[in-house]
């Protein structure tokens, strides 16, 4: 069992360095992270401030120049390719700016395929998809196919994916860059209302303020530093 109160991802001296030609440049420098059971946090920054380096380090996706990910209290950043595969199935789910869902497969086939991966009976898998898109408000659209599906429905499908596996956290990032204002909002009160109801960790990258506001932290990165976000300062105090 892991303890309730291990962080689901700490990430401590995060570096990240990439070469681009003769230059060595520093996007990410003693980046501290730290995101606990059932926490909902934005990480925001400008274009290009390396949010979505900071994700797939996080994600184990990528390995950091210097520091370490812990998941569930496990240091993963120097574990094999295949076992980081591993622990991502067990604990993460992903959510990304673009579905990446399966063209040729039904929006079911899409949900129970982490599940199948995991080598769960066919049977299984489908009800628990069809349990997730139940909870997204889909149950009406199990064999459509993406394209078959709206932006906002085909994210949504995204969503019951990751939720499949019933993560730790779900690691999203700009899952919303890609609708109208209206099915962002619709799309990102989802993400919070699953974290609300199943206790999954969310750690959301946004460029939108105003989305970034509703959540119960936010961190920015600025230069490749991470810091508190002055959003919380910003917005009014709660009513007593
Ligand atoms: N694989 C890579 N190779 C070289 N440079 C990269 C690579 N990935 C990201 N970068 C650089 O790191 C910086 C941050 O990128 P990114 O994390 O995608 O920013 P954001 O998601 O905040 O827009 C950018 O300057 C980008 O060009
Ligand atoms: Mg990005």
């Amino acid at each position: 069992m892991t303890d309730p109160h291990t962080p689901v991802l700490e990430a401590r001296g995060l570096e990240r360095r990439f070469r681009d030609g003769r230059l060595d440049v520093a996007v990410l420098s003693g980046v501290n992270f730290v995101l606990h059971p059932g926490d909902q946090t934005a990480i925001i920054g400008a274009s290009g401030s390396g949010k979505s380096t900071l994700l797939h380090l996080l994600g184990g996706l990528d390995r950091p120049t210097a520091g370490e990910v812990r998941l569930l209290g496990t240091d993963w950043t120097r574990m094999s390719e295949a076992r980081r595969g591993h622990l991502r199935n067990q604990h993460l789910g992903f959510v990304y700016q673009f579905h990446h869902l399966l063209p040729e497969l039904t929006a079911a086939e899409n949900v129970a395929l982490p599940l199948l991966i995991r080598r769960i009976g066919s049977r299984k898998a489908r009800e628990e998809a069809q349990h997730w898109l139940g909870q997204v408000d889909l149950a009406h659209r199990l064999d459509h196919k993406p394209a078959e599906l709206s932006g906002g429905e085909r994210q949504r499908v995204a969503i019951a994916r990751a939720l499949v596996t019933r993560p730790s956290a779900i690691l999203a990032d700009e899952p919303t860059g890609n609708l109208d204002q209206e099915r962002a909002a619709q799309v990102f009160e989802l993400l919070r209302a699953m974290n609300r109801s199943t206790g999954t960790a969310l750690a959301l990258v946004t460029h939108d303020v105003t989305l970034a506001r509703e959540l119960d932290q936010s961190v920015e990165l600025v230069k490749g530093h991470l810091k508190q976000s002055s959003l919380a300062a910003a917005s009014p105090a709660p009513q007593a």
